[in-house]
């Protein structure tokens, strides 16, 4: 395979951080189509990438023998439908995270692409930041002994969207923006979870506390690994401050620190006894190298015929905490995770 050719199903925010990339730095990889239901959408994209191909029906694209891949960044909802039937089309899958709705849609979606034989990477793309993968070098390479206590965090600044305060429906800020610290926790403990428990509370939207009694914008979350790791997450949206992702790892020996709410290294200090700096102001800034890397190491994965760092196996397991985390809110008391009941059964998808 000279260029794997690759289309982008879902143009929205997400989407077009990915056409970017590989629209810009992927030699490996062509985008060669777009697809999106909402024209305006489509007409937006095709205007500032220039395409073979538009669609605004997914599984046009599936008919067309000449795409290699597929990147489906659609909202969550329809993931399932679009993953099972690219598989079965024989295409290779980028799926963004949250992978599906549920543990059971996942399963379904791993089982399709294995028997079809097609990749299936999943979008959490801290696992490519320079930063936080220089924090699991270090952690392997036995600079702090042994790994005794995970912290991660993150906080995002904007206004929820009306259909975020419906967390039985959506999960709420567990699964909008703390399923990437549940990733990073089972990537750095390298094992699964044994036990969760979380709880959370609605500080900055009131008034939709009537409407959406179990709405919560704040969130911590204890978590014991099967290995004895203990993992704390911290969650928030809508602090306004900037977008704020950092993570500790306490060893025997030592401390790992990755992140830091500064852009870069530069402050100023200045005659009132104020030091400033730049802050991160959104995802999009702080993990712009970090989305290229995956996308790179998708196609990467499909031309050397390697097993994706990122599995789906992963995808399914940081669902499964979003999921019983937010049992464990709703219901205010710790969950047993069973991770030996049946699913993906896929050995080689450890948390490693
Ligand atoms: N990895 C990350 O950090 C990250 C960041 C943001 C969003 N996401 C995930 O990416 C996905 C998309 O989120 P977003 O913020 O880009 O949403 P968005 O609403 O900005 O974009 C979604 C796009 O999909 C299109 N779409 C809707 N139904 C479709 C269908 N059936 N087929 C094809 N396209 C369809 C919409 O028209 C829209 O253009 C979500 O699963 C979200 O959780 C991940």
């Amino acid at each position: 395979m000279e260029k794997v050719r690759v289309c982008l199903i879902g143009c929205g925010r997400a989407g077009m951080i990915h056409a970017r990339g590989y629209a810009g730095s992927i030699r490996e990889a062509e985008l060669i189509a777009l697809c999106d239901p909402f024209e305006d959408n489509l007409r937006a994209a095709a205007s500032e990438l220039s395409v073979k191909y538009t669609y605004t029906d997914y599984r046009e694209v599936m008919a067309n023998p000449e795409i290699d891949a597929v990147v489906v960044v659609t909202p969550t909802q329809f993931h399932r439908e679009v993953v099972n039937a690219a598989a079965k089309a024989k295409k290779h899958v980028f799926c963004e995270k949250p992978m599906a709705s549920t543990a059971e849609e996942c399963d379904e979606m791993i089982a399709a692409c294995r028997a079809n034989g097609v990749k299936l990477q999943l979008g959490f793309m801290r696992r490519f930041d320079r930063n936080f993968r220089r924090g699991k070098e270090l952690l392997d390479s036995g600079a702090v002994g042994q790994v005794t206590l995970i912290k991660s965090n993150t906080y995002g600044p904007s206004h929820p969207k009306e259909w975020m305060y419906d967390v039985r429906r959506n999960y709420g800020p567990i699964g909008e923006v703390n399923s990437h610290d549940f990733d990073t926790l089972r990537w750095y403990a390298g094992s699964e979870v044994r036990m969760i428990h979380a709880v959370g509370h609605n500080f900055r939207s009131p008034e939709v506390a009537d409407r959406y009694p179990d709405y919560y914008d704040t969130c911590s979350v204890l978590l014991e690994f099967e290995n004895g790791v203990v993992g704390s997450i911290t969650g928030a949206q809508y602090v306004t401050y900037g977008y704020d992702s950092r993570a500790e790892i306490l060893g025997t020996d030592g401390i790992i620190k990755v992140g830091a709410q500064e852009t870069n290294s530069v402050q100023a200090v200045t005659r009132d006894g104020k030091i400033t700096a730049d802050s991160v102001d959104s995802w999009r800034t702080l993990f712009r190298d970090a989305y290229v890397e995956e996308d790179r190491a998708f196609i990467r994965s499909i031309i050397n015929d390697t097993e994706p760092e990122v599995t789906g196996h992963d995808g399914k397991m940081a669902l499964v905490l979003v999921q019983e985390g937010l049992r464990s809110i709703l219901e205010k008391r710790p969950i047993m995770i069973n991770n030996d009941r049946e699913g993906d059964d896929d050995e080689s998808d450890t948390a490693s």
